[in-house]
């Protein structure tokens, strides 16, 4: 496949890219210095040249705080901008995939949400984003909504690096442990993410990694792994408040049939990025710089 991957400089296009290279795909990367999807004419005339059989969106505007004071410039980004990609996508003939999240979702659930459950976002976020699906959906008509949760990975500010950074300075941390979620490493959705660009089903997709757990269950699994010493004691999300109403329940699940694509379970996740991570390092301490 021909793949256009937009936001190619942020964490997930970082393992994304290099994922479709050696999966063997032809891939164009852009970022916001060579493309704005605010820009709806530039971004109209930027995919036609490309010519893609695929648009992968990865670009957007992911401070969830920022996003509170700052809803409409978020908007233009996650909404508009994703509407002009999909229209741009559909005038070049291209299928698009686009990413979004578990925030679309009220996070107050009991039972795992599946692709079909009333969304009902409570963050600026989570209303840009859901705004983003909404007109990706009305511009083109193949096209696949991956809604994931709790990405980490190589390439970005990510919550399992904060963690092991915390962890390499103090003797304690303490960690919410009321908001339960999918942790998500880039490493295991990049390639579920070429399978659904490969198509031909079109839709929304939950893609998050299996099981659930806390903020403190991810941070405490990531410092044991790590033989970090430090102490993980939990809290409330009361203890810490944020600018952004963070969901309490995200857990996702898939209520697709044969089409559905399954990640490997959290722990696997991060066994995977820790391993890789810790290889990084081993080349990078003993190289030139
Ligand atoms: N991170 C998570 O926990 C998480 C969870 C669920 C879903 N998602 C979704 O997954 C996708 C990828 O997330 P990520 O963490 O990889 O995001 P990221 O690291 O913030 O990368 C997004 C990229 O898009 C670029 N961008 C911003 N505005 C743009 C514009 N107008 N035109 C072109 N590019 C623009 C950003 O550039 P600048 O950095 O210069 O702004 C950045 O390089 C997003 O759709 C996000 O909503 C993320």
């Amino acid at each position: 496949m021909r793949l256009l991957v937009v936001g190619a400089a942020g964490m997930l296009g970082h393992t994304l890219v290099p994922t479709a290279r050696a999966a063997g795909h032809d891939v164009i990367e852009r970022d916001i210095d060579s493309i704005d999807i605010t820009d709806a004419a530039g971004t109209a005339a930027i995919v036609a040249g490309d010519a893609p059989d695929v648009v992968i969106n990865c670009a957007a505007w992911t401070d969830v705080d920022g996003a509170e004071e700052h809803e409409d410039r978020a908007l233009r980004v996650n909404g508009d901008g994703a509407g002009n990609l999909a229209l741009a996508a559909r005038a070049a003939g291209a299928r698009i995939v686009q990413l979004s999240t578990d925030y679309v979702f009220p996070g107050d659930a009991q039972e795992p949400y599946v692709e079909s459950d009333p969304t009902g976002p409570r963050s600026a976020y989570g209303r840009t984003k859901l705004a983003g699906e909404r007109a990706v959906a009305a511009a083109a008509p193949d096209h696949v909504i991956a809604r994931t949760a709790w990405l980490y990975g190589a390439g970005g500010k990510n919550f399992v690096d904060t963690m092991l950074a915390l962890g390499a300075e103090r003797e304690e941390v303490r960690v919410v442990d009321d908001q339960v979620g999918c942790p998500t490493w880039t490493g295991h959705l990049a390639p579920a993410l070429l399978e659904l660009a490969a198509g031909p089903t079109t839709g929304v997709f939950h893609v998050a990694g299996a099981g659930r757990c806390s903020w403190f269950d991810l941070a405490r699994e990531a410092l044991a792994t790590t033989g970090s010493t430090c102490r993980v004691e939990p809290t409330t999300t009361a203890e810490f408040p944020r600018p952004a109403p963070r969901p309490a329940f995200s857990v996702m699940a898939t209520e697709r049939g044969a089409d559905a694509v399954h990640l490997p379970d959290w722990r696997e996740g991060l066994a995977g990025f820790l391993a890789a991570r810790a290889g990084s390092t081993t080349t990078t301490a003993g190289g030139p710089r």
